[in-house]
């Protein structure tokens, strides 16, 4: 699903490199897991968490069958930001799939004249997008919770997206210092844990990169089509040693 910081374009390069130290007991856990554009490419028993409700709850619908309407209007898509209670997952699905470039109610996109394409339809892309999404969340157990406090079964694989530092939209709001620290605990705790990330403290070591266009870039300025460096970071010396010799 078309989201804020979706990492669609880069799961072809760092999920075969995560996949590889995945046994077939392991869990896959996203614990900021968005549009679900990583996730929806994992098979096997996987766990989808997010701290914005509206979101987890809209695919914990999508998975259980619930379709959104393939027609809200302007005013239905306003409506549904004054009534955000109202119905949890239509709220989660307006909120990023008719909203400007995934952008978290940043605006209806629906029919739009574009200057450059002439008219798009951005509603019904989204919708036939979420039509080929869904066959591939069908399984996975989507949880409401703040990373640190998702309950992990016994040797997970973790693969985090957070909100990365120095992003407008979340600037101030996410505590980096802990989400690292905890990192660190999982990892002691037998987990393994992948971060994606354009940088990391010095204990981390990164294990592929690679120069890519990105809407919310290390600028910091959404929207903006700056190149940024996209990096995989691992807490894990052994799993550092075996790539690094690769890359
Ligand atoms: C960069 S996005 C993830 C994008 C996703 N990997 C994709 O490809 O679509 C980061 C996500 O982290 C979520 N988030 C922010 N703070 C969080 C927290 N404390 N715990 C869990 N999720 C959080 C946001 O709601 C957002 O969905």
């Amino acid at each position: 699903m078309k989201y804020m910081g979706s990492k669609n374009r880069i799961a072809k390069y760092i999920l075969p490199i995560m996949l590889k130290y995945r046994t077939p007991e392991m869990t896959w856990v996203e614990p900021f897991v968005g549009g679900a554009n990583m996730i929806d490419k994992v098979e096997g028993k996987r766990i989808g968490a997010d701290f914005n409700k509206y979101i987890a709850e809209m695919w914990k619908q999508l998975e259980a069958g619930w379709m959104p309407r393939k027609d809200y209007t302007k005013e239905d898509y306003y409506d549904i930001k004054n009534n955000m209670e109202r119905n949890l997952a239509e709220t989660g699905y307006l909120g990023i799939a008719v909203s400007y470039c995934g952008k978290w109610w940043g605006g209806y996109a629906g029919l739009c004249d574009t200057k450059s394409m002439g008219l798009v339809d951005y509603q019904k892309q989204a919708y036939n997008n979420l039509l080929k999404q869904l066959p591939n969340i069908k399984g996975i157990e989507f949880v409401h919770s703040s990373y640190d406090e998702l309950e992990l079964p016994p040797n997970s694989l973790i693969y985090c997206d957070p909100p990365y530092e120095g992003t407008t939209k979340y600037k101030d709001s996410f505590n980096h210092t802990e989400f690292w620290n905890w990192c660190r605990q999982k990892e002691k705790e037998g987990h393994i844990v992948f971060v994606s990330e354009y940088n990391a403290p010095d204990d981390f070591y990164c294990i592929w990169e690679m120069e890519i266009g990105s809407s919310l870039s290390a600028n910091g300025k959404a929207g903006s089509r700056k190149q940024s460096i996209e990096r995989l970071f691992t807490p894990m010396a052994a799993i550092a040693d075996k790539e690094r010799g690769l890359f």
